[in-house]
């Protein structure tokens, strides 16, 4: 069935009887991961619950177990700018022996003020996509074991703001610009899935990365008027460029987190694994990048490879 921009996260799971089935998302306590754990788990899915902040991770579960009683939710912590925590998280969870049907790196934080991971990343570069990376890579056991298996990463339109820099991933060097870094953050987090897609092929495993849209959430809280107006121009831009009109459209959270549920779901993309996906459908290249479409940069199978690899560096140093 077709789904568009508007459709919501019930829309797309409708008539999907999810039991059995177990996902595990970061970022679960707001926004929209907390949605799609609402959402998945009122279709009978099992949810792990995955926050660096407890106390809002159990404030989270209670409003989804307000509206969905019987919610099947288990709850852990895990930071994703502190290696430390992923690990620690990895090594309790692969210690329970349980499989992951659908990992969701969801988490994330925009255009933050410059500062560094517990690990002297650069705060977007290391939370969004090297706090993912390494996540992923410990819990691919979990996921390998799953049924019919699926990792779905969150990008964003603001992919099209900058590809990723291989040579100063941790803008070690010139001016730190919150756009430019968290573009460059989205873009990785593509092309990590576009990686994946072709390495854990022969293991069954499907990979997507997913723009949601625009939608009102906790992830604005570092705009200032500033930084929200250079997001307006960037967006006015955008528009011009491929002759849209109207500017920034924004969506509701259910509309906004139906992308991602749809993408750990639907049988329509199976033959699609390493795309970039948005509005419930699969990317378009080159067209509407505030939209659907993308920038052919983050389906260079090339640099997907060697984002990959200065990840296991960066991270295994
Ligand atoms: N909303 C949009 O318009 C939009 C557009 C494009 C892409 N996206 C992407 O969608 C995803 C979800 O965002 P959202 O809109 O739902 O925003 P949100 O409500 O702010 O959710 C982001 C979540 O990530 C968590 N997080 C941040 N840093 C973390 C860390 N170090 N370790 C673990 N968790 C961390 C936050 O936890 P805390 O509350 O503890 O900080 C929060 O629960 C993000 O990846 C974002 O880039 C959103």
């Amino acid at each position: 069935m077709a789904f568009n921009n508007e459709s919501t996260t019930d829309e797309v799971l409708a008539g999907f009887d999810l039991s059995g089935r177990r996902f595990a998302i970061t970022g679960a306590a707001s926004g929209l991961g907390e949605e799609s754990t609402r959402a998945l788990a009122a279709h009978g899915a099992s949810v792990l619950m995955l926050a660096r902040d407890p106390e809002k991770n159990i404030e989270a579960a209670s409003r989804i177990r307000a509206e969905v009683p019987d919610a099947d939710l288990s709850l852990d912590v895990v930071d994703l700018a502190d290696l430390a925590s992923i690990r620690s998280f990895a090594t309790r969870f692969l210690g329970g022996g349980q499989p992951i049907d659908v990992l969701l790196n969801n988490a994330g934080v925009m255009a933050c003020p410059f500062g560094h991971t517990a690990d002297g990343f650069e705060m977007q570069f290391g939370t969004n996509h090297l706090g993912h990376f390494e996540l992923t890579r410990l819990l691919q056991p979990a996921v390998v074991a799953g049924n019919q298996p699926r990792i779905v990463n969150l990008s964003s339109a603001a992919h099209g703001i900058s590809d990723v820099d291989l040579d100063d991933p941790n803008y070690e060097h010139g001016d730190y610009d919150a756009w430019i870094s968290y573009g460059r953050s989205k873009s990785a987090n593509a092309l990590h899935a576009l990686a994946l897609g072709s390495r854990l092929a022969d293991d069954g495993v499907l990979a997507f990365s997913v723009h949601p849209g625009g939608i009102r959430t906790n992830l604005g809280r570092h705009l200032d008027d500033d930084l929200m107006q250079q997001m307006l121009e960037r967006s006015k831009e955008r528009a011009a460029k491929s002759g849209e009109s109207g500017g920034m459209r924004f969506k509701s959270i259910p509309q906004g987190a139906a992308t991602q549920v749809w993408a750990a779901t639907t049988p329509d993309v199976v033959g699609h694994s390493g795309a970039y996906l948005a509005d419930c459908g699969v990317g378009v290249e080159g067209v509407n990048v505030g939209r659907n479409g993308f920038e052919p940069y983050i389906t260079d199978e090339s640099r997907a490879d060697a984002l990959w690899s200065l990840s296991e560096q960066l991270i295994d140093a």
